[in-house]
């Protein structure tokens, strides 16, 4: 493996992802969110970096886009090319890291992240990339877990259990508006930002992290590295459940998330 430390973390990070399909099952609406505060349009040239899945890139094709998507996750990828087929719609996807995209400069009319560039651990190369590959005039647009919410609270409290190679700024940080503002700086104008709620079902909060234990990258790996230190994972599993207890209600655990816009200078 490389000595490069943010390298090393796309590894772990690769084959923790690998197990997210299941989750599309709630980032599906969302993504019709995030398409809607896109704004994409038929004809359009667009990129959803972070895809997963593919849930936003096939709800910007469906709208008539002309869709290429980007993930760190082969196995991921895979789900997306077969959902592709499976609506009869043309996607190009591709494994590949957003903080090295393998387009040309000024290439799509809009670019969109759905949780996904929020994971790179350098918010600077990443939103260069992002705004690269971006045609002038064109639309940055995403959705990001604030940090005062749960599921910022759950990404900093893994971070606390598994901290980040030094350097790497945590994702929460790309919920906070200020700090939009700041990333984005002088290449950007008219930013534009909502809020929204995902709806995750769940008969328990027990129910729910034994369902994220399974399935969201961070904490699939964060309960491996605690295998062999149960007081750890037990004191662990007490702060999420406890998190968890604010926002379970009608069995749903409700997860406030940001969207934001902006065009590129
Ligand atoms: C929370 S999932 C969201 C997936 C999808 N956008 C959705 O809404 O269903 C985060 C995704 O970001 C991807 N990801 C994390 N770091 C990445 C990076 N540096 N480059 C590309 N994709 C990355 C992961 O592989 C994973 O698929």
């Amino acid at each position: 493996m490389s000595n490069d430390p943010f390298a090393q973390l796309k590894v772990i990070q690769r084959e923790g992802w690998s197990l997210f399909a299941p989750l599309e099952a709630v980032t599906t609406a969302t993504a019709a969110e995030l398409v809607r505060h896109a704004r994409i349009r038929a004809g359009q040239f667009v990129l959803d970096v972070g895809c997963g899945t593919g849930v936003g890139a096939l709800t910007a094709a469906r709208a008539g886009a002309k869709v290429c998507a980007l993930d760190l996750s082969p196995v991921l990828i895979q789900h997306g090319r077969q959902h592709a087929a499976l609506a009869g719609v043309e996607i190009e996807f591709s494994e590949g890291d957003v903080e090295a995209l393998p387009y040309l400069d000024s290439t799509f009319d809009v670019v969109i992240s759905q949780f996904g560039h929020m994971f790179a651990p350098r918010p600077d190369v990443t939103i260069a990339e992002m705004l690269r590959a971006l045609k002038p005039g064109g639309t940055i647009a995403f959705s990001t877990w604030p940090p005062e919410h749960y599921v910022g609270q759950m990404f900093a409290l893994v971070g606390k259990f598994i901290p980040p190679p030094p350097g790497a700024a945590p994702p929460p940080q790309w919920g906070d508006p200020n700090i939009i503002r700041q990333r984005l700086g002088d290449a950007v104008t008219d930013i534009v930002f909502d809020r929204s709620v995902m709806l995750f079902p769940a008969l328990s909060p027990q129910h729910y992290r034994k369902g994220i234990e399974e399935t969201l990258g961070p904490v699939v790996k964060l309960v491996a590295a605690l295998k062999d230190e149960p007081a750890k994972l037990a004191a662990f599993r007490s702060e999420l459940d406890g998190f968890v207890a604010g926002y379970f209600e009608n069995n749903v655990v409700r997860q406030h998330y940001l969207m934001t816009r902006a065009t590129k200078k």
